[in-house]
């Protein structure tokens, strides 16, 4: 904007016509750089980093982008000397009047040696750190290396922790500094799982049924995070409709971080449960049920508004309560819900779709398509084949359709069933 704006004045009428070319194109390049420097700053939001080949964060990543670094300067030599070469050529045997043809060298055999010599050489020296590269990326996990079972389906992650008993979707939690150890299936089509960041990509295949005698193998990718942060990820292998669509975060945490959000899966107890609704019908049974012992701030979402509370709210807090408890009431009872998803300590044991625990701690939803809102979620739980088209799930109209071709009939849900289902879902933390 700045730099289309200033155009015309940043080179002034009186003496305007003295600048020289040079420095009308360093005026020009000085408006750039806060431009550039905007740019530059957008992908960076908070500790969210944004995916790039070029910024190693595990020991996998280093690997691999030491020998696009090595690669790098190998090509920047060679270009150096070819236009070198060439340059001289141009200029010492230019055509000049009366001048003698110059000395012909074909089949100079000094020449010919050299210049085969030369690049198989570069080639070995290449090929030498790659085949290492190959090997030490490939390599199986080390001693006691922490294991999580990845599942790609259309189209979202699933991330299982055999050694936690937690299972989650979209946001893979893993400690900094301990090897990880990820095990990755498919329960579909090929996926392949990528996070810039943490390493190169690596194909998702389908568990198909074994031969007799054949031990199914999971791919590996094997890698130790160095800083605490949060990495984008997408789907790296074009899966269907809602490919694009299939992104995921790994959120990088200290141990005892890490250790701390596990308890609070495993723990995490909804603020209400399946029976609410029939309870909230007997209001003093309602008080006792502890109803509101969750986060009334689970309702403020990301903007950090916090939710009403005391006395003077007290109509607020109870519509809230009403909302969730409707909510509650939805997800097992009225649309069955459950029969897909699981949440953690309630009887939701569903493992078709994600896990839900915790949903509400999560920043964004559809597998990583957009924030995490009340409004962002009515609109997906409404018609998520607007949103990605492809997805599974059914819709306020649309039914959803399972992998085997299993027809999930549409819910039919009322508007205010949806803002009650999406208030309950983010109370979920
Ligand atoms: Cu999964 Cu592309």
């Amino acid at each position: 904007m700045q730099m289309t704006s200033n155009r015309g004045t940043t080179l002034p009428a009186a003496g305007g016509e003295k600048r020289s070319l040079r420095q009308r194109w360093a005026a020009r390049l000085l408006l750039l750089i806060p431009v550039a420097l905007g740019i530059g700053g957008c992908g960076n939001t908070g500790d969210i980093r944004p995916q790039s080949t070029i910024d190693p964060h595990t020991d996998f990543a280093e690997i691999i982008h030491h020998l696009y670094v090595s690669v790098f300067w190998w090509t920047a030599i060679i270009l150096a000397v070819v236009w070198i070469a060439l340059a001289y050529v141009l200029v010492r045997f230019r055509e000049k009047p009366d001048s003698p043809k110059p000395r012909q060298v074909h089949g100079h055999l000094g020449l010919e040696i050299g210049w085969t010599v030369a690049p198989a050489l570069i080639v070995v020296a290449i090929a030498i750190p790659t085949i290492q590269g190959v090997f030490a990326t490939q390599r199986s996990a080390g001693e006691n290396p922490f294991v999580v079972e990845v599942t790609g389906n259309q189209f979202w992650w699933s991330f299982h922790y055999p050694e936690e008993g937690i299972t989650t979707a979209s946001e893979l939690y893993l400690p900094v500094g301990r090897p990880i150890s990820l095990n990755l299936d498919s329960n579909d089509v090929i996926h392949s799982f990528w996070v810039p960041l943490l390493g190169g990509k690596r194909d998702v295949n389908p568990r198909v049924a074994q031969p007799e005698g054949v031990e199914h193998r999971s791919n590996n990718l094997y890698f130790t995070i160095r800083e605490p942060g949060t990495y984008l990820g997408q789907c790296a292998e074009f899966c269907g409709e809602g490919h694009a669509l299939m992104r995921m975060r790994v959120v990088a945490l200290l141990e005892d971080d890490f250790a701390e959000w596990a308890e609070a899966w495993r723990t995490s107890t909804p603020a209400v449960g399946p029976g609410a609704l029939e309870a909230a019908a007997e209001p003093e049974a309602g008080e006792e049920t502890g109803m509101m012992e969750g986060n009334p701030a689970a309702l403020a979402l990301d903007d950090g508004a916090a939710a009403p509370q005391g006395a003077g709210a007290r109509g607020q807090v109870e519509h809230d309560d009403e909302l969730l408890a409707m909510g509650a009431d939805v997800f097992f009872n009225v649309s069955y819900c459950a029969l897909c998803h699981a949440i953690e300590n309630t009887p939701a044991g569903g493992a078709i779709g994600p896990n839900l625990t915790l949903y509400g701690t999560r920043g964004t939803l559809g597998a990583g398509i957009r924030p995490n809102t009340q409004e962002n979620l009515v609109e997906w739980l409404r018609s998520p084949q607007s949103l990605k088209r492809g997805a599974r799930m059914p819709g306020v109209s649309e039914p959803g359709i399972g992998i085997t071709g299993t027809v999930y009939p549409p819910t039919g849900l009322t508007d205010e069933q949806l803002e009650a289902l999406a208030a309950y879902l983010l109370s979920l933390r």
